[in-house]
């Protein structure tokens, strides 16, 4: 082991090599270098941020209990470090770091660059490569084939390289890492069959396609369809408000149709690493070629600007009673981006709260598990206790939220679409 990678526990272990090294430990990587660890494998963990590193050695993670409790069993057998040269010991490189948009929705390709930069400077012959973040159609062929046949490295005789979207979804213990298909592309046949071995250590199902072009688009379909639905679902969200239906009632009965419809739910808006931002890597490439994808141009828009449709309710709704939003007490509850975790990336609640406060509003919220916020804004906020106010604002449903201190004349616009403790309740 170099001298800079150690185990996560207080002993260090002899091991001279890894059967794989996992790039980018966050809430894709880590517990994917988990699995991989539960599934016997020597692994070596790599992230260029020696906090999280801290993080992960104190168990200070956002992970499902089960995989806590993986995260307490590799203690002395899951080597982490920040040094990227350390990858060069393992015989398989996973690469999973953050594929994000900046403010103008552009993606930024930072993080994927300067890993594959560093994997490709250090790769070495009969490693295996694989990238699994989300990005553009030809990411693995620019971004890792092109640097390492600059090496003079051969891909499909040298060097094995691959592309395998990630599909985990983290907080979500119903559909566990190991039961959910991988989808695998190779640069050539030979580099299939060696990123299909590798993940077939731990992944149950695994389907092959023709190349990691096929891979990456494969991954690009999955989440814009969501995001195509998600605004569509919240397009009929307004609409049943128009027609005084309730659109969950309208859905829960499409829904038993055995074909041909998937429910979808609406929301304040799309958060997370992926719905809001997976879709613009696919428009920024096609408008590179100037092919317009009205549709999916028309569905990202709705969902950038769903946060600010909650604040126009919010105004509607104190002015039907007679009061505006300037002044009044609101209460977010919920801010994460999804039930059940810590995770704040692209949270609606962010915008929503700055959207409140341009408009005058006095804002507090409140999630046991965020304990504090900086918005887009600026704006510094710590999760307040819960309690009575001119507006609650019902954004994100944690199991065992305290609803306690609700009384059923609180007025509370319901962006979940699924509250059901006593409020006055009214819908998004
Ligand atoms: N979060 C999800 O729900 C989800 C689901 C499926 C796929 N994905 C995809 O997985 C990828 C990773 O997402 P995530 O949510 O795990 O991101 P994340 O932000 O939680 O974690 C990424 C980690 O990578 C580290 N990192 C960044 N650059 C690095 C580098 N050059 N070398 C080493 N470490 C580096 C960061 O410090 C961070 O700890 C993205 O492409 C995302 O689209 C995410």
């Amino acid at each position: 082991m170099s001298s800079a990678a150690s185990p996560i526990g207080a002993q260090r272990t002899d091991s001279s090599a890894y059967d794989v090294a996992v790039i980018g430990l966050g809430y894709v990587g880590l517990p994917t270098a988990l699995a991989f660890h539960a599934a016997g494998l020597r692994v070596l963990g790599v992230d260029r941020d020696p906090g999280r590193l801290e993080a992960i050695r104190a168990g200070r993670v956002d992970l499902l209990d089960s995989d806590h409790r993986r995260l307490r069993a590799a203690r002395d057998g899951l080597a982490v470090t920040a040094d990227p040269a350390d990858a060069a010991r393992a015989d398989a490189l996973i690469i999973c770091v953050p594929t994000p948009v900046n403010r103008h929705l552009v993606p930024d390709l930072g993080a994927l660059t300067e890993a594959c930069a560093t994997a490709a400077a250090h790769a070495r012959a009969g490693q295996t490569i694989v990238l699994t973040s989300t990005s553009y159609v030809g990411s693995t062929r620019e971004l890792l084939v092109r640097p390492l046949s600059a090496r003079g490295l051969r891909v499909g005789t040298d060097v094995f390289v691959a592309f395998s979207p990630e599909r985990i979804d983290p907080g979500n213990d119903r559909h566990p890492h190991e039961d959910v298909p991988r989808v695998v592309g190779g640069v050539t046949p030979r580099c299939a069959a060696r990123a299909m071995a590798l993940l077939g250590r731990y992944a149950g199902d695994l389907h092959g396609v023709s190349s990691a072009e096929a891979a990456e688009m494969t991954k690009l379909l999955e989440n814009t369809f969501r995001a195509v639905n998600i605004a569509l679902v919240n397009e009929f969200a307004d609409a049943s408000r128009l027609l005084e239906l309730d659109v969950m009632e309208v859905i829960e009965a499409a829904a038993t149709k055995p074909y041909g419809f998937m429910p979808f739910f609406p929301g304040p808006g799309a958060g997370g690493h992926c719905i809001p931002c997976d879709p613009h890597y696919l428009l920024w490439q096609l408008k590179r070629d100037r092919l317009h994808t009205p549709l999916v141009s028309a569905a990202m828009n709705a969902i950038a600007m769903r946060p600010g449709q909650v604040v126009e309710r919010a105004r509607q709704v104190l002015s039907d009673q007679g009061r505006g939003l300037s002044g009044a007490d609101v209460l977010v509850l919920g801010v994460a981006y999804k039930p059940d975790v810590e995770d704040l990336r692209e949270s609606p609640a962010l915008e929503i709260i700055d959207g409140l406060l341009a408009a005058g509003a006095a804002v507090r919220y409140h999630d046991p598990r965020v304990p504090e916020l900086v918005t887009e804004g600026g704006t510094k906020l710590a999760s307040a206790e819960p309690g009575p106010a001119d507006l609650v604002i019902a954004h994100t449903p944690h199991q065992g939220l305290d609803l306690g201190w609700l009384r059923a004349d609180q007025l509370l616009l319901d962006a979940t679409y699924r509250f059901s403790g006593p409020a006055r309740r009214v819908a998004l």
